[in-house]
């Protein structure tokens, strides 16, 4: 069996770094702040909300949280998000998605602040990020990541896990996934294709890969045929199941070929908090310089 490339042990390793980082920040008496913004009832996102919640109180950020009823319009998403933006104890706000249906997610992304924006979602942020040549230029230039595709990348360097000159391969081109993974795998200079639901003879496009990320929202679609021996495989799926959280990986099946894993869950989604975390406490660190 492949390594397991383990989120829980390496989320712990970010936070440990944020705990450091918001200690160093105490002593100028400033603690980073992370707004989420809930509208409406969604079981799934009223638990990731509280996730995010519960690693800001352990790891020494404030949290201030704004839920607004299913019947909130547009105008009134916008209207707390510039509320946020003006507040000198919020450093980054998350506006937790999907929205309900009626309020469109990019005006409201577009309407908060960049430089509090701790999802890495905002146009001008993700702008930079294909504007940004290397890796090194995206870490000096301190922009907000979006947090899945950075805590992918934090995986694959915590494991000193080889990217330039590899074929990479990311199944999914969503503006939260997809595209700023296969940007950042760009930017390690490995060798990135971009697949997608019209992509002919998907299988033996992942074949190619050395580094297959899978984000496309459907359990268990990638299988050991899409699976080249020895490659590593990032697991992003989340699909929620009577038998508990599904990956877009066949795991059981692939992971004997693997040389490195991701499990699910355990994986992926340990990271993303963490990383959302992490983009909030250089946020406060930047506000302070
Ligand atoms: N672990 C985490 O923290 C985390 C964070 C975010 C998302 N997720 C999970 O990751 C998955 C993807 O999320 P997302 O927001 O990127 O989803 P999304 O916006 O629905 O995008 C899905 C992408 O997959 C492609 N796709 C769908 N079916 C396909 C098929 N049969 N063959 C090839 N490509 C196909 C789509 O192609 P087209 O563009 O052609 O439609 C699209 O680009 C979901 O399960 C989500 O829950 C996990």
């Amino acid at each position: 069996m492949g390594n397991i490339l383990d989120g829980v042990k390496i989320a712990a390793s970010i936070y440990a770094d944020i705990k450091s980082r918001c200690g160093v920040l105490a002593k100028k008496g400033i603690v980073p702040g992370l707004a989420t913004v809930l509208v409406g009832e969604d079981p799934a996102s009223h638990v990731y909300v509280g996730q995010k919640i519960k690693q800001c109180g352990e790891n020494g950020l404030s949290s201030i949280h704004k839920p607004l009823p299913a019947t909130a319009t547009e105008a009134d998403v916008i209207r707390v998000v510039h509320e946020l933006n003006r507040d000198p104890k919020v450093h980054g706000i998350i506006v937790q998605l999907p929205l309900p249906k009626g309020i469109d997610p990019e005006k409201v992304i577009i309407e908060l602040d960049p430089a509090k924006d701790a999802d890495g979602l905002h146009p001008f942020n993700q702008g930079m990020l294909v504007r940004l040549k290397s890796w090194k230029d995206i870490c000096a230039s301190g922009i907000p990541l979006p947090c899945t595709p950075a805590g992918i990348i934090q995986m694959l360097l915590f494991e000193n896990i080889p990217v330039e000159g590899m074929t990479a391969v990311v199944v999914g081109r969503s503006t939260l996934v997809g595209k700023p993974v296969a940007q950042l795998l760009s930017s390690l200079n490995a060798t990135v294709t971009m697949a997608h639901s019209y992509t002919k003879d998907l299988m033996k496009v992942c074949q190619s890969a050395d580094i297959l990320v899978a984000a496309l929202g459907k359990p268990g679609f990638i299988n050991k045929d899409g699976v080249k021996k020895g490659a590593v495989v990032i697991d992003v799926g989340i699909t929620r199941s009577q038998n508990g959280l599904k990956g877009d990986v066949d795991f059981e099946h692939v992971k004997d070929l693997a040389s490195w894993i991701t499990p699910v869950p355990g994986g992926v989604g340990r990271m993303t908090v963490a990383m959302l975390l992490k983009n909030t406490v250089v946020a406060a660190e930047k506000m302070a310089s």
